[in-house]
């Protein structure tokens, strides 16, 4: 066969064309999220809104079925409207294909959950799931960026994982960039980060990042280009600060109690100190969600691993485990220990206001105990019944889910407030006294108006504040 000849000045352009399909690559990626969960789902659609072309996968057919026709799998604020822009601006698309996906991107970022293993330590395996996939699909250069939150030294050991299943090492740059977005403002609090991390081995994988990223830094975003541990450390090292800023002003509002001081009053004045700010000085009935819980659990391991104490985050765990108590021992005290066969109606389900999350949620405590206690509950959330239900399902004789707040409380004994939802700070106090069998009430958030209870002929609790309840 004769082979054709091939001019000189062919091969120039055809080397052109190639290094010029490599810029335009390198600066308008494909990227792929893996994982649409609470933070591939805000993310993905995120990094679609600030200019970039974002394919979400997941293994969950069922969740991109839901996305495919418009639907939301998980409940997040401004979601919708941001998933909805994208999609019709052909920057945003859903696959269940997750290999297809990795053989088209140049960025694969890895969003899938990293739970509490038996041990405390990270679970790894949805990582290693995935580190397995790229390396069966992964036929040009990628960027694989871990946005899951990971103990340090994951990015080092995919490097290995891969290497292990014969990648080249030339065919991947490992990066490491957290999510520090908070469940209930999450489309927000990723498009105006307070600052974003990266993590990188290399200038072209930094570039590369720079330039996702860039129009969220020419707004002015903070960010922090730094090495892969640095970046793993970050994410957990703020996780396990903020658990132990919630556990200490949870034990500052016990010693109120004791004391006779208003916590409300004291975490007022505490915050307007430049260097304690007044974030996350709200008491409460203990942290829970899908990250302070776990991610404080991966750091007591780490301690353990690397014989380092970490005694301040140990304890930290340990009043939150006291914690998710309290509301209970303060309906006993109202009730005086009476709840075989009594009523309780309990307002918010989800772990915090404005999500549908209910991981580690401390209502989950209370419904336990309430169920020990012989208590049947009325229960009402906005968002989160569904997926309680799915937790409580051999309990449905003792558990009614309502239709809104003032029919959980109709003949109720007691009612509690377990989540910061604003329509719960808005209720009809007159109408829920004339709904409830006994105005019984404990205020697990600090959000109803202690006056008006009081004028109402209330006996009721919340948390630090006894002195403004008596
Ligand atoms: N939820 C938060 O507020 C938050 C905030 C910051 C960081 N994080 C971290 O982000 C990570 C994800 O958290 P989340 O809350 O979004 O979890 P999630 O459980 O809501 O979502 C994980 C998703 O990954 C999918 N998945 C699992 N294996 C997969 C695979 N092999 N391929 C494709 N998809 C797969 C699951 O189907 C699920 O949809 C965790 O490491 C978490 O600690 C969470």
């Amino acid at each position: 066969m004769a082979i054709p000849f091939i001019s000189h000045r062919y091969i120039i352009l055809l080397l052109i064309f190639l290094s010029c399909m490599q810029a335009y690559e390198q600066n308008n990626p494909t990227i792929v999220m893996i994982g649409s969960g609470y933070v591939g789902l805000v993310s993905g659609p995120g990094l679609a809104e600030i200019g970039n072309k974002v394919i979400c996968a997941d293994v969950d057919t069922h969740k991109i079925a839901m996305l495919e026709q418009g639907k939301l799998p998980i409940y997040e604020p401004g979601l919708e409207k941001v998933i909805a822009q994208n999609v019709a601006a052909e920057k945003l698309s859903f696959t269940a294909d997750v290999g297809k996906a990795i053989e088209k991107a140049n960025v694969v970022f890895i969003a899938v959950g990293t739970p509490m293993g038996e041990d405390g330590s990270a679970d790894l395996s949805y990582v290693k799931a995935v580190a397995e996939l790229i390396a069966q699909h992964i036929t040009s250069y990628k960027v694989i960026c871990t946005k899951s939150t990971v103990p340090v030294g994951t990015g080092a050991w995919i490097r290995s994982l891969l290497e292990s299943h014969g990648v080249k090492p030339e065919l991947f740059d490992i990066v490491s960039n957290p999510e520090f977005l908070r469940e209930g403002s999450a489309v927000d609090d990723f498009l105006k980060p307070d600052r974003v991390v990266i993590g990188t081995e290399t200038d072209k994988a930094r570039e590369i990042m720079y330039n996702i990223y860039k129009p969220m830094f020419d707004a002015g975003a903070p960010y922090i280009f730094t090495t892969v541990p640095s970046s793993e450390m970050i994410k957990y090292a703020s996780n396990g600060f903020l658990a132990v800023k919630i556990s200490y002003i949870n034990e500052i509002a016990n010693l109120c109690d004791a004391t006779g001081a208003d916590v409300k009053t004291v975490s007022k004045a505490m915050g307007l100190d430049k260097r304690i700010c007044p974030y996350f000085l709200n008491p409460g009935p203990g942290f829970g969600g899908s990250c302070f819980p776990k991610d404080s659990q991966a750091l007591m391991y780490a301690s353990e691993k690397y014989q380092v104490p970490l005694e301040v985050v140990k304890a930290s765990l340990a009043t939150n485990a006291l914690q998710k108590k309290v509301p209970f021992k303060k309906l006993c005290a109202l009730m005086h220990k009476d709840l075989q066969g009594k009523t309780i109606a309990i307002l918010g389900l989800a772990y915090k206001g404005n999500t549908d999350d209910i991981r580690y949620s401390p209502s989950i405590n209370v419904i336990k105990e309430l169920l020990e206690s012989g208590a049947q509950i009325k229960t009402f959330d906005p968002q989160a019944m569904e997926n309680m239900k799915a937790i409580f399902s051999p309990y449905t004789h003792a558990i009614t889910y309502c239709t809104d707040a003032y029919t959980a409380c109709t003949g109720a004994d007691a009612v509690m407030i377990m989540t910061e939802w604003n329509e719960f700070k808005i209720l009809d106090l007159c109408k829920i006294a004339s709904l409830v069998n006994n105005k019984i009430l404990v205020d697990a958030r600090n959000i109803i108006d202690i006056k008006e209870l009081k004028k109402l002929g209330f006996a009721f609790d919340a948390i630090g504040r006894s002195c403004m309840c008596a």
